[in-house]
C-alpha cells in the first residue's frame, strides 16, 4: 500500500503545485476566507467527496465513508488563513493581495490536506472506518478551531492528526515530537491606576508610569528568581499606554502581553502569581490596579500511541535519515491543542527548508517553502491514516492538560 500511495502521490504532484500556488496567491485573513474555502470545497467535491461549507463560519469540512465495519472516524486538520504581512519575496505566484501573505504555510498545510483528502478517496476500499477533513479558518487569531468545534466538527471522531510547516527542518524530512509540542498562550491586561500630577511635584502625585515600570521589572526578574527553569514561563508585555503630556504624571498606564508556558502546573498558577507580584508592587507605592487574565489556548500534547502511528509510518515511508525527533517543544501556540480536548491527537512537522537556503522563519516577510515538501506530507498522512486502520489502537484518557485546567 506504500508504494501505491506514493505512486498515487507522484502522479497528484503536478496538481499539487498548481493548487499550492493558487492559494499562495491569493491569501485571505482570518475569518475571512471565502474564496478559499471555495476553492478547496471545489477540489474536494471534484475528488468524489462530501463537502459541507460555512462550518465554524468560514471553514470546511469533508466526509469519506469507510467500506468497512470499524466504527472509529480519524480526522484530519489543516487551517486556511493567512497572515497581514506584505511578502517580500519574488515568486512568480507571490501575494496578489497586498498586504496579506501565506507566511505561516497554511497554504502547504491545505494542499496537504487536500492531496490527503485525495489520495484516501481512492483507496477508499482499503479504509474500514471513515475519515473527516477539518480545513478550518482563523488558527492565527485562535478563533477557527473554537469555532469549528462549536459546529459539533468533533462528534464521533476517535482520533485527529495534523501538521505544520517547519522551515528550520529540510524539505524531505518529518519532525516528531513525544509528548508536549506547542505552549499554553495566555493573555494578560494590567492597568496600574495612579494620581496625577504636575511632573515637577511628584510627591504629590501617584505616578503610574514609574511603577508601570517596576511591575514589568519585577515581574520578569520573578521568573528567573521564583519559577522552576525548567518549566519555562515567557511573559511578554507587548503593548503599553499611558500619560497625557510630557510634563504631567500620569494616573493610568495600560499594559498588555502574552503569557507562555509548557507545564500544566505552571500554567494553573500563572494567574495567581502573577497578581501577587502586580499587588505587592502598586501596594509599596500607593496605587492600585486592575488585572485581567484570559485563558487563549492550552498546550498541544501529541498522545503517544498517535506519536508512535505517525513516527512508524515515516520511518516505512522515509527512512530513519529523514526523521528528526525534536528534542525541545516550542513556546509557540497553536489553537490544534483545543481539539485535543475531545479526542487524542498528534501534530508532526513537516520540514519545508530549502537546502540551498536561505530559510526565513515563520511569519517573515521571505519566507519561502521548498514544494516537494508537499508530496512528503502527503504521503506521511496517507500513510498514517491508512496505517490507523491497521491497529486497534486504545487511547490512554489521560492528558497532560486537562480540559478543567483552562
Ligand atoms: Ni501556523
Amino acid at each position: 500500500m506504500l508504494t501505491q500511495i506514493k505512486h498515487l502521490a507522484q502522479k497528484l504532484a503536478p496538481r499539487l503545485v498548481e493548487i499550492r500556488r493558487h492559494l499562495h496567491s491569493h491569501p485571505e485573513l482570518s475569518g475571512q476566507e471565502y474564496q478559499t474555502a471555495a476553492y478547496v470545497a471545489g477540489v474536494l467535491s471534484s475528488s468524489g467527496l462530501q463537502v459541507q461549507e460555512m462550518v465554524g463560519k468560514t471553514g470546511v469540512v469533508a466526509e469519506l465513508h469507510g467500506q468497512g465495519e470499524d466504527p472509529r472516524r480519524l480526522a484530519i486538520r489543516t487551517d486556511l488563513d493567512a497572515l497581514p504581512i506584505q511578502e517580500q519575496t519574488n515568486l512568480e505566484f507571490a501575494s496578489r493581495k497586498p498586504g496579506i501573505m501565506h507566511a505561516c504555510g497554511h497554504d502547504i498545510h491545505t494542499t496537504v490536506g487536500l492531496g490527503t483528502a485525495m489520495i484516501l478517496a481512492q483507496i477508499a476500499d482499503d479504509l474500514p472506518g471513515s475519515h473527516r477533513f477539518l480545513f478550518q479558518p482563523a488558527e492565527e487569531t485562535a478563533q477557527g478551531a473554537r469555532w469549528m468545534i462549536e459546529d459539533n466538527v468533533m462528534t464521533d471522531v476517535s482520533a485527529i492528526l495534523s501538521v505544520h510547516a517547519f522551515p528550520s527542518i529540510m524539505a524531505g524530512n518529518i519532525g516528531i515530537r513525544h509528548g508536549v509540542l506547542t505552549a499554553a498562550a495566555d493573555d494578560l491586561e494590567i492597568i496600574i491606576l495612579g494620581e496625577s500630577g504636575h511632573g515637577a511635584r511628584p510627591h504629590e502625585a501617584i505616578d503610574a508610569v514609574w511603577i508601570a515600570a517596576q511591575v514589568i521589572t519585577t515581574l520578569q526578574q520573578a521568573i528567573s528568581r521564583t519559577q522552576n527553569p525548567l518549566r519555562p514561563v515567557v511573559l511578554t508585555i507587548g503593548q503599553i499606554h499611558g500619560g497625557r503630556a510630557p510634563n504631567v504624571i500620569a494616573d493610568q498606564v495600560r499594559l498588555q502581553g502574552t503569557v507562555r508556558s509548557l507545564h500544566p502546573d505552571t500554567h494553573a498558577e500563572l494567574p495567581a502569581w502573577i497578581e501577587k507580584i502586580v499587588a505587592s508592587v502598586c501596594q509599596s507605592y500607593g496605587a492600585r490596579y486592575e488585572m485581567n487574565y484570559r485563558r487563549g489556548v492550552p498546550s498541544v500534547v501529541n498522545n503517544p500511541a498517535l506519536t508512535q502511528l505517525v513516527e512508524a509510518s515515516a520511518l516505512d515511508a522515509w527512512g530513519s535519515d529523514r526523521i528528526d525527533i525534536l528534542p525541545e517543544a516550542s513556546l509557540g501556540a497553536e489553537d490544534f491543542a483545543l481539539y485535543l480536548q475531545h479526542a487524542p491527537g498528534m501534530m508532526f512537522r513537516l520540514g519545508v527548508g530549502k537546502p540551498q537556503g536561505p530559510n526565513y522563519p515563520l511569519h517573515h516577510p521571505k519566507f519561502e517553502v521548498d514544494e516537494s515538501a508537499i508530496i512528503t506530507g502527503v504521503i506521511t498522512l496517507a500513510y498514517a491514516a491508512y496505517q490507523f486502520w491497521r491497529q486497534p489502537i486504545c487511547y490512554p484518557t489521560h492528558h497532560l492538560v486537562s480540559p478543567s485546567s483552562q
